[in-house]
């Protein structure tokens, strides 16, 4: 016993001599941290056939399905017609489709919108909310943090804060014009009720655009200039590109004069001010553009997320 105690014991003072022996070295210069070159050009986001075969794999995977098919798995939470992908596109790939890429390594950020820095969960279920007029689901649910799982995985390499092109949501449109519903009415009927119906109730996986199924009007799709970009830029789906800047302004002043779900909660965006000028609808010191009528009172629970507490400066960017 006392001669392992002694054994311990030196052994223990050899350390010290030796921590000692190091400290009192002359510091050497720190290696100097190596700056983490991220080429936006060379990034790929991985792909469905690169998520590997393991635990963490079977979560990005039902995370990808999750957005594919939202209603069908979700029907508790999501009644509309939409899924994640009909307008993060191509599996929130799609650059001029609000894409995703990278979307783990931007949160938590600051939104004009709400006022307050928001988590990535936050973010999803405000898609939940307003984008798919739905209800929040839970953030330590197994499906938020699937989805969470995929949408880390599209970006994998991107580090913290890095900007990639076309993720500040969807393109702005250079032009802000000003639709005309009458020209969109006849432009829709034309071009878009084969996939989307006359009614805009649209057909299977294909979305609906407005009515009780559609996105609700606290959505981003439902401001002119938000849903002239998307349209512009994607649609028809068969021939995207072949709309002028004009015609993609009046399918979206036609698309959103019609009535959708509400957003309990809406009058609270942007609580500092600033709404951008094509929000349909009342918040401080902005009129509504163009408000659209408004289907099924939804109830506050579970239809709104709330706002962490604002640690608002004054100084952060609209
Ligand atoms: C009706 C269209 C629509 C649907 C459906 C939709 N989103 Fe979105 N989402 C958007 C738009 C548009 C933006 C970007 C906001 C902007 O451009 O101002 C966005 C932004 C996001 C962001 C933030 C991206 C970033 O980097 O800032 C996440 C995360 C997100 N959506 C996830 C989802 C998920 C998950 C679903 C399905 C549960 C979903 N979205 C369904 C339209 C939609
Ligand atoms: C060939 C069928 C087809 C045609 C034609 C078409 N779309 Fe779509 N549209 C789709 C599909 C499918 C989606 C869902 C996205 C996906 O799955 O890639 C979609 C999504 C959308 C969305 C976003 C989701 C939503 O419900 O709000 C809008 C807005 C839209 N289309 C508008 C239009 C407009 C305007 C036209 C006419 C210029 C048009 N589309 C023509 C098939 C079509």
């Amino acid at each position: 016993m006392p001669v392992r105690y002694g054994a311990s014991w030196r052994a223990q003072t050899l350390v010290t001599l030796l921590l000692a022996a190091a400290c009192s070295k002359p510091a050497a210069a720190p290696p100097k941290a190596q700056a983490l070159h991220f080429d936006e050009a060379l990034w790929k986001p991985p792909l469905e056939a690169d998520i590997p075969n393991d635990s963490l794999g079977k979560s990005i995977k039902r995370g990808l399905y999750l957005m594919r098919f939202t209603p069908e798995s979700l029907p508790k939470y999501v009644t509309s017609g939409l899924r994640c992908t009909s307008c993060h596109q191509v599996d929130g790939l799609k650059a001029s489709a609000a894409p995703l890429t990278g979307a783990a390594a931007r949160f938590p950020k600051y939104m004009p919108r709400s006022g307050a820095v928001i988590a990535l969960a936050d973010r999803v279920n405000y898609c939940f909310t307003r984008s798919l007029a739905g209800h929040a689901i839970p953030t330590g649910s197994r499906e938020m943090v699937d989805i969470l799982a995929y949408i880390t995985f599209i970006s994998k390499d991107v580090p913290v804060g890095a900007h990639i092109a076309g993720t500040d949501g969807l393109i702005s449109m250079k032009d802000t014009l000003v639709g005309d519903t009458l020209r969109g009415r006849t432009k829709f009927e034309a071009t878009c009720v084969v996939c989307h119906q006359k009614d805009g109730s649209g057909n299977g996986p294909i979305p609906p655009l407005w009515g009780n199924r559609s996105y609700s009007i606290g959505a981003s799709m439902a401001r002119e200039e938000r849903a002239a970009s998307f349209i512009w830029h994607n649609m028809p789906q068969t021939a995207p590109g072949t709309l002028t800047p004009q015609e993609a302004f009046d399918l979206s002043a036609y698309i959103n004069s019609h009535a959708r779900p509400d957003s309990p909660g809406k009058e609270g965006d942007w609580p500092t001010g600033g709404a951008p000028p094509d929000v349909p609808y009342a918040t401080k010191g902005h009129q509504p553009h163009r408000p659209p009528a408004t289907l099924i009172p939804r109830p506050v629970e579970g239809s709104l997320v709330p706002n962490p507490p604002s640690v608002l400066t004054g100084s952060d960017k609209k």
